[in-house]
């Protein structure tokens, strides 16, 4: 970090850039293989919209007799931001300022946000003013993309055989990709419904093929490893910007910037490895508890039918609830206020003067809504456990993940969790306060207590290429360097594993086999009781003020922030909560041991000198609490002696 922050003035060798944005690039700067775009659908029949899947997807209230709602395909997936990804007001104004920092940034994100738009070739302008509104285009992960996905790693007698031909097919083209992410995939050219069942001979409702991919992490793994083709890894680890116009020079993802890393994360965690039994916590009714993929926990089993069309009553014991939460706590009430689905003679259209913001169908009720916000904060719930013990004179806070990738995963920017510790007085008065938020300006005290996040951003050629100090940044896609990252790995997790996949820990030491994260705060004097909360927030002040000031050529970063402000300014959620009772701790007794001897003054001696800077919430040895382990605390150790 040193290194970035002095070498912000040097200009980069070799750099060819003016030091002003857009970064120069053309389409072919973020060419991928998989399946192409087809403008006229003359190969790739279109993806449909999901309003061609309600007349026998939806409504299971109206079924007779009723079916259960959580096995109701249309309004669940509804109510998740995949189904919501192309109308995500966050997104947007992204979007808008990575087309501002490289020409045709916008593609990228796009593919994966928009598939059936990318797919159609009506990614391009790449501020999206392409898309159709009321079609499969702003439905962002839609159904029927992802029931044509193809597994691009055919496994001869398991995948259907129609899909070694579709492979064959690309391969010859040198179009297959070959590791899953990015939005490289590989879509059936044809209508073809894949899905876990065997729909038998006789249904004639829609083409089917039965395919064990869909019960697979990998099929989720096709987008969630993010990686940015604009650069590639050099021996030293570092990331250098490709020459303009032309494809990555290898196509790997190990060899691109690592964005996101939660398939990778996954996959080097004990949950892909033989599952973890999660005693009930995930899963619904799964037969055994043991999560293996990414669906056990984020789609979990339900006894019902996947349709409502009458004969098919019985259904299925593990029908995968399309529920697809994670952190998202407030993006969904943004969007029911940006595209209410209003009358067009009795309302008004929207005053939004960005056409991306216009009236139609989102499939959103507020029932829906508030189903899936609660869904989401029992997910976020789930996530983690929180002990609490004191050792010595301090108060010991442990998290521990319980997810099947790092917590937070995923989208780095804007999104963090924390620790606040109140110390109460034995009148229950509120001595000190460690990880303070305030609920009114939505500012975090970060500086005396953990905060779990990742921080991107740029080193000096990118700096000098583009005339953005160097250093930690939020422009998503010209970011190339991970400044920190100290989310707390899954069960399972190595170093090394995770190094390989770009995804160790930055900043931060985690030993192999730590799932847990312990955070030691000194107690101060009075202390009766203290109580902890571990919150997470989806979108941080920083984030959101980012994207409104730096959006200068449309109005999306004003809109995103004006429904941030709207929404609550995403308040936090509490994730684990608990007190714990101390006991007044004898300054000096630094090993907690009751007594204060010889061990405690050769761990003082150990000690002696500045703590680490930034000073952590708890310095060993330093009794009052000014940074500094010397003479005033070895005196307090004195006078605290047992005889
Ligand atoms: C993110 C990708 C994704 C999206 C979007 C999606 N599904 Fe699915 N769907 C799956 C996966 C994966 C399974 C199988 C999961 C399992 O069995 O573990 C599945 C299962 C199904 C099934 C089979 C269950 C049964 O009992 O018949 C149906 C039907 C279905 N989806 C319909 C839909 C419809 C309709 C939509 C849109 C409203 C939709 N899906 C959106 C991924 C998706
Ligand atoms: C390969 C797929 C992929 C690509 C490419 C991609 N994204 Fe995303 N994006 C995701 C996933 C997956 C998430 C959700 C991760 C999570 O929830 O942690 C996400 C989340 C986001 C969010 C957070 C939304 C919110 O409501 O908080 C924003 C903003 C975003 N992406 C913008 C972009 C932009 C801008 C680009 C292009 C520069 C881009 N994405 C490219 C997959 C992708
Ligand atoms: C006319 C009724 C009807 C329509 C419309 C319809 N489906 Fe289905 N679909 C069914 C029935 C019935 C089943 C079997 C459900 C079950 O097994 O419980 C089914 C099953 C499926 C399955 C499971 C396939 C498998 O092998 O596991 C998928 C996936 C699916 N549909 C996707 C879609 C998508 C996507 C759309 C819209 C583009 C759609 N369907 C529209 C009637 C329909
Ligand atoms: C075509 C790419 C694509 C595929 C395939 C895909 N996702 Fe996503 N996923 C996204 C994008 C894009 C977002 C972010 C949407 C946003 O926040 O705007 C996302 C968001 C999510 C979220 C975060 C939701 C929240 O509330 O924060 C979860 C959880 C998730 N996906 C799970 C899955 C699972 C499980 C699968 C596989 C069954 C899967 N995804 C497959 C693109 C994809
Ligand atoms: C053992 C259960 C479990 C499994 C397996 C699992 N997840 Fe999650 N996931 C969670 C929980 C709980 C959360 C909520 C915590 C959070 O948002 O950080 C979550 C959150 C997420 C988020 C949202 C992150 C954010 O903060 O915005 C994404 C995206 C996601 N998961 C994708 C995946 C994908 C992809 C897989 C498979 C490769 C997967 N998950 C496997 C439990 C699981």
């Amino acid at each position: 970090m040193a290194v970035l922050a002095a070498a912000a003035s040097i200009p980069a060798p070799g750099s060819t850039g003016d030091g002003s944005l857009p970064v120069a690039a053309t389409l072919e700067d973020f060419f991928m293989p998989g399946t192409q775009p087809d403008p006229g659908g003359v190969v790739v029949q279109p993806i449909q919209s999901a309003t061609n899947c309600i007349l026998c997807h939806a409504d299971f209230d109206q079924a007779e007799p009723p079916l259960p709602p959580a096995g109701e395909p249309f309004r669940n997936w509804a109510g998740s931001m995949m189904g919501q990804a192309a109308r995500d007001p966050i997104f947007w104004a992204a979007l808008t300022v990575a087309n501002q920092d490289v020409d045709f940034g916008g593609d990228l994100c796009l593919r994966c946000h928009s598939p059936a738009g990318w797919l159609g070739g009506r990614s391009v302008p790449t501020d999206g003013l392409g898309l159709v509104h009321s079609s499969a285009d702003f439905e962002g992960v839609t159904c029927h993309f992802c029931h044509r996905l193809v597994n691009p790693d055919f496994v001869p007698g398991e995948s259907p055989i129609e899909d070694g031909l579709i492979n064959d097919d690309l391969d010859v083209l040198g179009l297959l990709p070959a590791q899953p992410g990015t939005a490289r995939y590989v879509i059936d050219p044809l209508d073809r419904r894949r899905g876990p069942y065997d729909l038998g001979k006789n249904f004639f409702f829609h083409q089917w093929l039965q395919s064990p991919f869909h019960q697979q992490a990998a099929l989720c793994g096709t987008c969630h490893d993010v990686s940015n083709p604009l650069y590639t890894r050099q021996p030293d680890g570092t990331y250098v910007m490709n020459d303009a116009n032309a494809e990555h020079p290898t196509g790997d993802k190990f060899d691109m910037f690592p964005i996101e890393r939660t398939y990778s994360e996954w996959l080097n965690s004990s949950f892909a490895n033989g599952g973890v039994q999660m005693n009930g916590r995930f899963g619904g009714n799964h037969p055994t508890g043991i999560m293996e993929s990414c669906q056990d926990c984020h789609m979990p089993d339900q006894q019902s039918p996947g349709c409502r069309v009458p004969g098919f009553e019985v259904g299925h014991p593990d029908m995968a609830a399309h529920f697809l939460n994670g952190g998202n706590t407030w993006v969904l009430n943004a969007i029911n206020t940006l595209y209410t689905d209003s009358d067009p003679i009795d309302d008004p259209p929207n005053s939004f003067n960005d056409p991306v913001f216009q009236d139609e169908f989102t499939g959103l009720t507020p029932d829906i809504i508030a189903d899936a916000l609660d869904r989401t904060t029992q997910m976020l719930r789930d996530a983690s456990d929180m002990e609490l013990t004191q050792v010595g004179g301090s108060l010991r806070v442990r998290v521990i993940n319980m997810c099947a990738h790092k917590l937070p995963t995923g989208y780095p920017e804007g999104r963090r969790m924390w620790i606040n510790v109140k110390f109460l007085d034995a009148g229950e008065q509120v001595i000190e306060e460690r990880g303070a938020y305030d609920f009114v300006t939505a500012e975090l005290t970060e500086d005396d207590t953990t905060v779990y996040e990742a921080k991107l951003g740029i080193d000096a050629a990118v700096a000098a290429k583009t005339g953005l100090p160097a250093g930690e940044s939020l422009h998503f896609i010209l970011n190339n360097v991970i400044l920190f990252d100290n989310r707390i790995p899954p069960l399972g997790f190595t170093n090394a594993a995770f190094e390989a996949v770009q995804a160790e820990p930055v900043g931060a030491s985690y030993a192999d086999g730590q799932n847990w994260h312990d955070t030691d705060f000194v107690i101060p004097p009075g202390t009766d009781v203290a109580v902890v909360t571990l919150y997470f927030q989806l979108t941080s002040k920083q984030y959101i003020e980012f994207l409104r000031d730096e959006n200068t050529t449309d109005s999306r970063g004003r809109i995103a922030y004006d429904q941030w402000v709207l929404h609550g300014m995403s308040a936090p959620v509490d994730m684990d909560m608990g007190t714990i009772e101390l006991q007044p701790g004898i300054p000096g007794d630094l090993d907690g041991d009751g007594v204060v001897g010889i061990l405690d003054f050769l761990a003082l001696l150990a000690a002696w000198g500045p703590c680490p800077d930034p000073c952590p919430p708890s310095c060993p040895g330093d009794l009052d609490g000014d940074c500094v382990v010397g003479i005033v605390d070895f005196l307090t150790l004195l006078t605290n002696w047992t005889p």
